[in-house]
């Protein structure tokens, strides 16, 4: 496998966006807007291919404040999770942000995923919060 920075408003962009729906927005009976979208022009877009070019994973890293980026919407294809496809991309991340500059990753955590970023190093900061209706944890990891 391997991982490419996509830009946005690309076909490859637009087969991200429809594998992030099947992941994280349809089990939740929601949906990206147009506008959601539109405010993704600026940020980097990972996105991790097998070696015949099929996409099994994605992620967003958005530049804040404080040379802090934040990772946002980690899917990995529902037939490729649990083979460290995750662990791949949030590896390759780090790397690009560091080389990019940043110093820390932060990171708004399903309840569920907790434990996913708690084994690569990323401690929970405060408490739980609601976001898309699911519990949340804020994490983040010096780089
Ligand atoms: C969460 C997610 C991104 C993890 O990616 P993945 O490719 O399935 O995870 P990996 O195989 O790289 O796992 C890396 C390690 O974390 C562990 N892990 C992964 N998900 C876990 C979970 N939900 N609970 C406990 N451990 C988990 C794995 O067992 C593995 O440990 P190991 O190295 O000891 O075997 C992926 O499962 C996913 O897309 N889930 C649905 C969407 C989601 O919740 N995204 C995150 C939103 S914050």
């Amino acid at each position: 496998m391997f991982t490419l920075l996509i830009d946005f408003g690309t076909p490859a962009y637009d087969e991200v966006v429809k594998l992030r729906d099947d992941i994280l927005r349809k089990p939740l009976g929601l949906a990206f807007t147009p506008e959601y979208l539109a405010a993704e022009h600026d940020m980097f877009h990972l996105a991790c291919y097998t070696d015949k070019h099929e996409l099994i994973g994605c992620l967003i890293l958005a530049p804040q404040e404080n040379n802090d980026i934040k990772m946002r919407q980690v899917a990995v294809h529902e037939d490729c999770q649990g083979k460290g496809i995750g662990q791949f991309m949030v590896a390759d991340s780090e790397r690009i942000a560091k080389e990019k500059g940043f110093t820390k990753m932060t990171l708004h955590a399903r309840d569920t995923a907790v434990p996913f970023y708690l084994k690569l190093k990323y401690k929970k900061k405060g408490r739980a919060f609601k976001e898309v209706g699911i519990k949340h944890y804020k994490m983040e990891k010096e780089l």
